[in-house]
């Protein structure tokens, strides 16, 4: 019998490096995983019963972590690298390269990773995207706050960050000093580069999606076009996400149109990508940014329960250089709902939150009742999610906003902060 080439994942944890590691298992193929120290300690026994094996590496490290993770690779006949996750896609690139398996343009990897490398790549390409300027001290930041390209309201953001953490809209010079403090400190777990650096970039008005896209051979497919929901004021986090949306057709090449130039200037050639874009009254689309990953925020599970389409397999297929099965078998639709905190505060108790049934393919709840919770100002500090899915997408929307309304979390003041919040019953809902 020959032994399938393996698989090898670029950090094996979460749902979604899960389920790609169960789709590479079921196909009989050795699934491997790339782990920090910390993280491999923590991988849980189902993870442990699909793995063949793990190289240890510290992944923050670039240089040591493709030298640790082509070794292992070699050794072990790895015939595909993968990740889902955002902060890994430049190393799986160059791994990818150095193995000589397919990937993504390692030249071009840091554009989908560095958002300053990102605007030049995207201005280089012709792609609409907002100005955009650097900064690393006060007297730079002046000087962009000045620039009448940037204009006012504009968005202060860590260069190689994820997840809206760190994010803020300004609305003018007074309130700039303390977003760029927030984008510095914002840098997360692998932080990169000159940690002064933030990148400050024009507001884009207009309604915001995401497309989700799957390249071979530089060829990309489209699988959907995702609206998000977004939450307004100072600091924007997404709340939900539904797809595929149908966009009047003119639109729909624009925006097509955009998300192709953008997916060839971060040298995507084999993998998935989730392009954000706003598009205005006009119906003209912007690119915001783009990820060589599929989208985070359970879209996989959207795109197979709308559509019927096995992300999981077909990013396995695309990662081992075969022709993925793409075209839909099902005419759905799909949401996804966040449920974050308005205020923070102790966890003290959590009442309606829906449960697993038909139309609710997937729920997820991850606060544990007596901990603490933040005021979302980050997509990690949502407190938990679950998807509805069915053939009408109005009442898909209905029923997934019912349910939310439906829950209820109580918070206590967490001591720090007692005297500043009220205990009360609220609707899960941030505002
Ligand atoms: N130039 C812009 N114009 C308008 N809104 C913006 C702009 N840049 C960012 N935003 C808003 O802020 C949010 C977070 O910004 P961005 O996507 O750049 O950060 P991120 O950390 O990469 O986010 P994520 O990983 O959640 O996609 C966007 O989803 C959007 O709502
Ligand atoms: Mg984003």
């Amino acid at each position: 019998m020959t032994l399938l080439p393996g698989v090898l994942l670029l950090d094996a944890a979460g749902p979604e490096a899960g389920r790609l590691a169960a789709a590479a298992a079921d196909r009989g193929h050795p699934v491997h995983a790339a782990a920090t120290a910390v993280a491999h300690a923590g991988h849980g026994p189902e993870l442990k019963g699909l793995l063949a094996g793990t190289v240890v590496t510290d992944l923050t490290r670039p240089g040591q972590a493709l030298d640790d993770i082509t070794a292992y690779a070699r050794r072990h006949g790895v015939g595909a690298v993968l990740t889902v996750n955002e902060y890994l896609t430049d190393l799986a690139a160059q791994a990818a390269a150095a193995l000589g398996l397919p990937g993504n343009d390692p030249g071009r990897a840091r554009a989908a990773r560095d958002k300053a490398v990102m605007a030049e790549a995207f201005t280089a390409a012709g792609v609409r995207t907002p100005f955009s300027v650097c900064v690393r001290d006060d007297t730079e930041l002046k000087a962009a706050l000045a620039d009448e390209r940037l204009g006012v309201p504009c968005v202060v953001k860590p260069l190689s960050g994820a997840g809206s953490a760190g994010v803020t809209v300004v609305d003018g010079p007074a309130a700039a000093g303390a977003a760029v403090r927030a984008a510095r400190e914002a840098a997360g777990a692998f932080p990169g580069g000159d940690p002064y650096r933030v990148l400050l970039q024009a507001y884009a008005a207009g309604s915001e999606y995401s497309v989700e896209s799957l390249t071979q051979d530089g060829a990309p497919v489209h699988l959907a076009v995702t609206r998000k929901q977004v939450s307004g004021g100072t600091v924007r986090v997404e709340t939900g996400h539904s797809l595929p949306v149908r966009l009047p057709p003119l639109v729909e090449q624009d925006v097509h149109r955009q998300v192709e130039a953008a997916i060839g200037a971060a040298g995507i050639r084999n993998g998935a990508s989730h392009t954000e874009v706003v598009v205005d009254g006009a119906g003209r689309c912007t690119v915001i940014e783009i990820g060589a990953r599929l989208g985070a925020g359970h879209i996989g599970l959207l795109i197979e329960h709308a559509l019927g389409v096995d992300v999981w397999t077909a990013l396995l297929d695309t990662a081992l250089g075969r022709p993925a099965q793409l075209t839909p078998t099902a005419r759905g639709h799909a949401t996804v709902r966040f449920v974050t905190s308005p205020h923070p505060g102790r966890l003290t108790s959590l009442s309606g939150f829906p449960r697993t049934g038909p139309g609710v393919p997937f729920v997820r709840w991850r606060a544990p009742i007596g901990g603490r919770v933040d005021r979302a100002t980050a997509n990690a500090h949502r407190l938990g999610a679950f998807v509805v899915a069915g053939s009408d997408a109005a009442e898909v929307e209905e029923r997934a906003d019912a349910l939310l309304r439906g829950i209820r979390i109580r918070l206590d003041p967490w001591p720090e902060s007692a005297g500043q919040v009220r205990a009360e019953s609220t609707s899960a809902i941030a505002p």
